[in-house]
């Protein structure tokens, strides 16, 4: 196991009627926020009246900005730093999904400097300070409220990148899982994608005796593999969607890294083909992760042994262990088609006309390499997006 420190410092409020303690959560940070949210489910949800009524119970006045699109765009979060400024607000409060936290995420690093923000995600300088954020979760999927990263998407050039930073951990989040029952299907199934994803980029390791996060790792994948079906039966399962948030929190709050290195390639490659055709980010992985593990399989062929017996209950041929390793990613193929999700590019209606395209700008023209399982250089990423095709 590798040294590590770990800290999570998001305050999360689960359960039923929770979005009622926003007012008094908010206020402990700010009586001026702005008010983030999506396109329109809020709305229609009756939510976003709900956090209105619990700001205004707890004297917190509020600026609205509402539009943010799934892959958030950097043209918004300008819009929200401008707010912030001119009206000096104290909070940025997210009510959604990923989208809607990391945008807002982005705004509360924004509002405190001189400059544009997309230089840290263009990696030229970090952040030292940020506005608090507070979450009101609407979709287990991203993890981004209780994490470290935000992901946005600069319209020109469809440059979708990330920031980490601690100082973005939203200081609240609350949980309410029948938020979740307006989900529609195919962004449960979205969301359970990126959920496994999160959790094989850090199971897929190189270091050494990590047996207890395995074991955590492997415990939260089989909640997501036993309650996403129930899901598909009864969008409005409370206990299943509780199971299912909670784990979707963990598998990103960084716990489950603790003395691991993940690897990341996946979502390094998913984020090109989602910042190019604008695909949601867990249709993309559903995708990309089968071919990033036909392509990296033999590195270690122990490691996805293990994952296939454990995870998803292969029968261990010891005369072929490749063949048990092969099966573990046929029904981990097999479950998201149970749910809908396309596993190849064409299913998911992109043209393979851009391979390399998404390859060099992954890899910044070759000038770098994606993952750490194993490094993929430009060729090798064109390698997993033509298997993907
Ligand atoms: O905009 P509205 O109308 O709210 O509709 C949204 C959106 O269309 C809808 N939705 C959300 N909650 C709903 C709902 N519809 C009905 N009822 C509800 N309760 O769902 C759609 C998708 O929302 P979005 O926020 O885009 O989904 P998600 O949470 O999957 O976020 C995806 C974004 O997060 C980034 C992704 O790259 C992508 O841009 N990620 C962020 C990470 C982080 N910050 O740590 C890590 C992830 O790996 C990921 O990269
Ligand atoms: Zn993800």
């Amino acid at each position: 196991m590798q040294n590590f420190e770990f800290r999570n410092p998001t305050k999360i409020v689960f359960g039923r009627g929770t979005e009622n303690q926003v007012g008094a959560e908010a206020a402990a940070y700010s009586k001026r926020i702005l008010l983030h949210f999506g396109g329109g489910s809020a709305r229609a949800s009756g939510l976003l009246d709900r956090v209105k009524a619990s700001l205004r119970a707890a004297g917190v006045e509020w600026v609205e900005l509402g539009g943010v699109k799934p892959n958030p765009r950097l043209g918004l979060v300008h819009e929200g730093v401008r707010l912030c400024k001119q009206e000096k607000l104290g909070l940025v409060l997210a009510v959604g999904g990923g989208s809607v936290i990391d945008s807002a995420k982005a705004i509360a690093m924004g509002a405190v400097i001189d400059h544009d923000v997309w230089d840290f995600y263009l990696g030229r300088g970090a952040p030292t300070s940020a506005l608090p954020v507070g979450v009101v979760l609407t979709i287990p999927a991203a993890g981004s409220e209780a994490s470290t990263g935000t992901v946005v998407t600069k319209e020109e050039g469809a440059l979708k990148r990330a920031v980490n930073s601690d100082l973005i951990y939203p200081r609240f989040s609350i949980l309410n899982p029948e938020q979740c029952f307006s989900l529609p299907p195919f962004q449960m199934a979205c969301g359970a994608m990126d959920i496994m994803a999160h959790l094989m980029e850090r199971y897929f390791t190189n270091v050494p005796h990590v047996a207890f996060t395995d074991r955590l790792i492997e415990a939260t994948m089989k909640t997501i593999i036993a309650e996403a079906p129930k899901l598909q039966k009864n969008p409005k399962d409370y206990d299943a969607w509780s199971e299912f948030m909670w784990a979707g929190t963990l598998a990103h709050n960084n716990l489950l890294n603790t003395g691991r290195i993940g690897d990341w390639a996946s979502h390094d490659i998913e984020h090109e083909i989602s910042g190019i055709y604008d695909v949601a980010h867990g249709a993309g992985l559903a995708v990309v992760f089968p071919a990033w593990m036909k392509h990296v399989l033999r590195h270690d062929l122990d490691r996805f042994v293990q994952w296939a017996v454990r995870v998803w209950n292969v029968e261990l041929d010891i005369f072929d262990r490749e063949a048990t390793a092969r099966q573990g990613i046929a029904r981990m193929e097999a479950f998201y088609q149970s749910l809908g999700l396309a596993t190849t590019l064409d299913g998911l209606g992109v043209r393979g006309d851009r391979i390399d395209e998404m390859a060099d700008k992954c890899t910044d023209g070759d000038v770098h390499t994606v993952g750490n399982f194993v490094k993929l250089d430009r060729s090798e990423v064109a390698a997993v997006l033509r298997l993907a095709a």
